[in-house]
Order: structure tokens, then C-alpha cells, then sequence
């Protein structure tokens, strides 16, 4: 085991950096991804946001305008890099060096989901560990599902999602409406 700043049979100082993934398909960035993430890069030397576009699920923003909320949302966090894999989750980790998956939890409801998935990454590799952050209670019931459908019906969203996010979803949802 090498801790930070042990010193090695060659007298040389070695520093271990904690790199860590959070994942997610971020349609879109919400204010509940970002105390996520925000807590992480705390806690991670350096921590990779990464979009993966095939969750099954049909996306409201392209794989770019995704990339691009999230690159404005994070600008300020320097040990914060944006990116997307289109791949197993596992294999990107290892790609990027890093042993740990950050993931958010809110309500009861995500643990099975999110129980299933860490043990199949476990199973995959029982050398990354799934760590797990609480949601902050203001944002227990927040989703990117759940937004999108009050914002497609005119409710309010204004301190969910960063202002940016808040327009683009305004204007996308118009566009949609528009072109019915
Ligand atoms: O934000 P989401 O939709 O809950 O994120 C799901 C995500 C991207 C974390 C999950 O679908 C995933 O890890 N996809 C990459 C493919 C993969 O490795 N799947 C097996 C997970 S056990």
C-alpha cells in the first residue's frame, strides 16, 4: 500500500493520486449532479465527468450540447475534466488510471439500481471501488427525468439546473412543441 508522501525503498517520495469517475448520461447537467461533483473534486486529486451516450434511454440534448453544459457548468473546478466514453464504464476507468466510481445517491428508490450496478462493476473488477455520495436533502427528488417532464409542461425549474441548462431546456422543449 503506498500512502501519500511515503517515502520508497529508493528514498523517493511517492504520491499516489486518487483519480475517480463519475459517471451519468447528464440529460442535462442538473444542480444535483454538480454538489455531486462539486464534493467530489474535493475529496478525488482529479476526477473525470464523463457522458456515456448509450444508456437506453432517448436523450433530449446531443451527446455535444451535453458535453458542452457540463464543460461551462465545471469551468471553475480545476481537477475537473469533461469527457465521453461510448463503452463499458469499467474499461474507461482503467483507461483513465482511476480505481474509484463516484456515484450520487438520493431517495431508497436508487439503491437497488445503483446496488446492481456496483456489484456488476465489482464483479468486473474487484479492484475499483463504487463510492457513494448522499444527495444533499434539496436535491433528493431531483432527476433529469423528472425535470424534463415539469419543464415540458411550463413548471417552474429556476435553482435546479445552472441558468444555462434552464434556458437550453426552454428552448429545446419549444422546438419540440413546435415542430409536432
Ligand atoms: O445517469 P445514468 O443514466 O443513471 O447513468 C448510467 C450509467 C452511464 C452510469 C450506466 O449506464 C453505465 O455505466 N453505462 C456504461 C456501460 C456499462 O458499463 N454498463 C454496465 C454497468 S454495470
Amino acid at each position: 500500500m503506498t500512502l501519500p508522501g511515503m517515502i520508497n525503498a529508493t528514498n523517493e517520495v511517492e504520491v499516489k493520486v486518487r483519480t475517480a469517475v463519475c459517471p451519468g448520461s447528464f440529460d442535462p447537467v442538473t444542480n444535483g449532479h454538480l454538489d455531486i461533483i462539486e464534493r467530489g473534486a474535493q475529496i478525488f486529486d482529479r476526477l473525470y465527468v464523463t457522458v456515456f451516450p448509450n444508456t437506453g434511454k432517448e436523450p433530449l440534448f446531443t451527446l455535444e450540447e451535453r458535453l458542452e453544459m457540463l464543460r461551462a457548468a465545471t469551468k471553475d473546478l480545476s481537477n475537473v475534466t469533461v469527457e465521453s466514453y461510448d463503452g463499458l464504464l469499467l474499461d474507461y476507468v482503467r483507461m483513465r488510471g482511476a480505481s474509484i466510481i463516484l456515484k450520487g445517491l438520493r431517495a431508497v428508490s436508487d439503491y437497488e439500481y445503483e446496488f446492481r450496478m456496483a456489484m456488476m462493476n465489482r464483479k468486473l473488477d474487484e479492484k475499483v471501488e463504487t463510492v457513494f455520495l448522499m444527495s444533499r436533502v434539496e436535491y433528493s427528488y431531483l432527476s433529469s427525468s423528472i425535470l424534463k417532464e415539469v419543464a415540458r409542461f411550463g413548471g417552474c425549474i429556476k435553482g435546479l439546473v445552472p441558468p444555462e441548462v434552464e434556458k437550453a431546456l426552454k428552448e429545446r422543449i419549444q422546438e419540440r412543441t413546435k415542430g409536432r
